[in-house]
């Protein structure tokens, strides 16, 4: 029997997969819901992300990964097992793999994710760094004397990556990403309107109204929570301006670290970058107004990856096809 190929981009909220094979893609949310007695798996994927918010006592919803590293070796390898069976692929038809770590991950943590695939049922597992991938799946000529600028704004990392001949240049790795834009609208709302509202509904908040540059159509909206004080139900209204200025502080982060690596590249470099633009990919790329504002800091066009969520996977599926020809890419784990 023929094995299976797997890519894997293991992200901080999802889990994307591409079988070679079929060329089928397919993404679960990295989480899952445990029994807090007996540590049991009670749910993975979507079906445990409906859970946040919602659990009982016994029932613990984790996330495997936090800003993009492993926090939990366990849980991580029950993740894999589950997209891999979901692949169609499992024990008797073990699985190669490649799979994506962060560029700033440690020998350590490169392990551990190997290590948590191997557990998981994979035949082999070589990694490849996720702005690689990005500018793989991107279609960018990142194996030419050219440089190339790639911003990942994943659910937990921000990775800004400068690079040229199939390697890295320059790269910043912040751990800002979605979930802490989402945290940030948390507070703000907790602390001018003494509300509690729950992560699904922050995140919700910052999809329909939230901006990083002021947007004509985005306006107001309705959010529902606990007040804080009698913990009765409150509504109030939000201006897409309020959830800006909630986020500031982390996407003012984002705006300096880019022009701060701008400013630490090779002239020539930054000159290709100048002239092709910076290109912005992850779930968080999808913050409308993000690219207007990075534009406008950094006086470099922004332009916005075509598939924000599955360029990683598709780079790193790349990777698996075209082998031999982009060996080099894939990290070796020192000894
Ligand atoms: N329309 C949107 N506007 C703003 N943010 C969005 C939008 N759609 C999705 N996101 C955010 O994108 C993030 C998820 O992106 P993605 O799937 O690229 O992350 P990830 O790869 O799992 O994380 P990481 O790469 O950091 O480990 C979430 O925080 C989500 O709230
Ligand atoms: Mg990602």
């Amino acid at each position: 029997m023929v094995s299976r190929e797997l890519a894997i981009d293991l992200g901080t909220s999802n889990t994307r997969v591409f079988e070679r094979r079929s060329r089928s893609l397919f993404a679960e949310r990295s989480v899952l819901a445990l029994d807090k007695g007996t540590g049991a798996v009670l749910a993975t994927g979507g079906d445990a992300w409906r859970m946040i918010g919602s659990t009982p006592d016994n029932v613990a919803v984790v996330r495997p990964l936090c800003s993009g590293a492993i926090s939990d070796y366990d849980t991580t390898a029950k993740l894999l097992e589950l997209v891999i069976a979901r692949a169609g692929a499992g024990r008797w038809s073990r699985p190669h793999m490649v799979i994506t770590v962060p560029s700033a991950g440690t020998a350590v943590e490169r392990h551990a994710v190997q290590q948590a695939s191997l557990a998981a049922g994979a035949r082999s597992c070589r990694l490849i760094s996720k702005p690689l991938a990005a500018g793989l799946g991107a279609g960018l000529p990142i194996y030419e004397p050219v440089g190339s600028l790639v911003i990942d704004l994943g659910g937990g990392t921000c990775e800004i990556s400068l690079m040229s001949l199939g390697g890295m240049v320059n790269n910043t790795t912040l751990r800002i990403g979605g979930f802490d834009l989402d945290a940030s609208i948390q507070r703000y709302v907790r602390d001018e309107y003494s509300l509690e509202i729950g992560e699904r509904t922050a995140e919700a908040v910052k999809i329909t109204v939230g901006s990083a540059w002021p947007l004509p159509e985005r306006e107001k909206a309705e959010v529902t929570g606990q007040d804080f004080s009698s913990g009765s139900p409150k509504s109030i209204i939000v201006t897409s301006g309020e959830i800006r200025e909630a986020m500031s502080e982390q996407l003012q982060a984002i705006v300096l670290a880019t022009i701060a690596c701008i400013g630490t590249s090779p002239p020539e470099l930054v000159q290709d970058v100048m002239r092709r633009g910076i290109t912005l990919t992850g779930g968080g790329s999808l913050l409308a107004g993000l690219d207007v504002l990075l534009a406008e800091e950094t006086d470099v066009p922004v332009h916005l990856s075509d598939r924000p969520f599955d360029s990683v996977v598709l780079g790193a599926g790349r990777a698996l096809v075209e082998k031999d020809g982009l060996a080099s890419l894939i990290l070796d784990l020192e000894p």
